[in-house]
């Protein structure tokens, strides 16, 4: 980690202190999914997960806090954020305000490099590269661990995106403990997530709602008793770069998510009929021998994860289903870092 970016403000005749500091961090694919909370109030999952980083996707975040400001204020992709996001971060920054013992409210801006209504999750990015720009800011030297755990109360899936590469988050059983690690680097193995856009249709529901849904299906249990050995598989798979051992256990992982979700009260249905299509060419796909398997997340756009060598071709055969398909292509990324003044474009 570079260290913080921290500047001394002068207004209006009155000295007024302000911390700056800038951060980006990568979205994440999970091949074993978090669905559901032990505690819905600081997002202490029901169950370990696995991902991947996302090189292509990411936000980058800037925070100041200020002696100036009587309230807190946020931009996303340059212009106000709308009234919910501004509530969920408020409610972000009040938790690190609490953390780091300070009465500071932020001025926070941030902007995806993808758009917001590709139905493409921002939340992670977003609430990683916010909490080590608004730490960092305040001079803070966290840990990868402690960052993480924080990152994970503004979005579960954010605790993801601050280590590099391919990723697992252990559930825990108390806050401190509830953080993610890298299990192997970016270049450890070269998968791509080719990512078949089929609706920007915002979500009807949204994770937040989905996951306090999670228990009321039957089938929730059955899934958070098994999903230790699914992890197991996948860390296995990926550390052996084994495609085929990989394959199998992402997509039932996924299958099983989304088998708890349609049998929630009431039923989430994020699968369209095109997902199904795309799903079912994928199978196809890979017993042609071809090294693609698929998994989605809150949502109806499929996540086709690659060998790096079958991605191009992967990305043409999408087309040639559906000439509609957007298509999106991602390496595997790095962990959330913070950014010098000089590479803070996009
Ligand atoms: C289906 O992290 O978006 O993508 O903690 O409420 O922000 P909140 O939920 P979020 O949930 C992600 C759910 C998922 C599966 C996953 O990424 O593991």
């Amino acid at each position: 980690m570079h260290l913080p970016q921290q500047q001394l403000g002068l207004r209006i005749g009155t000295m007024v202190t302000e911390f700056t500091a800038t951060a980006r961090a990568h979205s994440n694919i999970a091949f074993i999914k978090y669905w559901g909370n032990r505690d819905s109030g600081i997002r202490l999952p029901a169950n370990s997960s696995l991902s991947m980083n996302l090189a292509a996707l990411h936000s980058t975040t800037r925070v100041t806090w200020s002696e100036a400001l009587a309230e807190d204020r946020l931009m996303i992709n340059e212009e106000p954020a709308a009234p919910a996001a501004f509530l969920r971060v408020r409610a972000h920054l009040d938790t690190l305000r609490a953390e780091l013992g300070s009465t500071l409210r932020a001025d926070v801006s941030s902007n995806n490099n993808f758009p917001m209504g590709a139905g493409i999750a921002s939340s992670a990015s977003a609430f990683a590269a916010l909490t080590v720009a608004a730490t960092a800011a305040l001079g803070m030297g966290l840990s990868a661990r402690e960052l993480s755990a924080l990152a994970r109360r503004g979005s579960g899936s954010a605790a993801r995106s601050i280590p590099a590469g391919f990723v697992e988050w252990r559930a825990g059983s108390a806050d401190k403990e509830s953080y993610a690690e890298s299990i192997a680097s970016p270049d450890y193995w070269p998968l791509e997530d080719v990512i078949a856009v089929i609706s920007r249709d915002h979500k009807h529901v949204g994770s937040t709602a989905g996951h306090a849904a999670a228990d009321t299906s039957i089938l929730q249990r059955v899934r958070v008793e098994t999903a230790a050995d699914r992890l197991e598989r996948a860390k296995h798979a990926i550390l052996a770069r084994d495609f085929e051992g990989l394959a199998p256990v992402v997509e039932e992982d996924s299958n099983l998510m989304h088998a708890v979700m349609m049998t929630s009260k009431p039923s989430l249905f994020y699968w369209l009929p095109k997902s199904l299509r795309i799903m079912l060419a994928v199978q196809e796909w890979r017993r042609q021998g071809v090294k693609v398997c698929y998994t989605l997340d809150a949502g109806p756009n499929v996540h086709c994860i690659c060998g790096a060598e079958d991605a191009a071709a992967v990305a043409a055969r999408l087309k040639e289903l559906d000439s509609d398909i957007e298509v999106i292509r991602s390496s595997v990324g790095g962990g959330a870092q913070l950014l010098n003044a000089s590479d803070r474009s996009d």
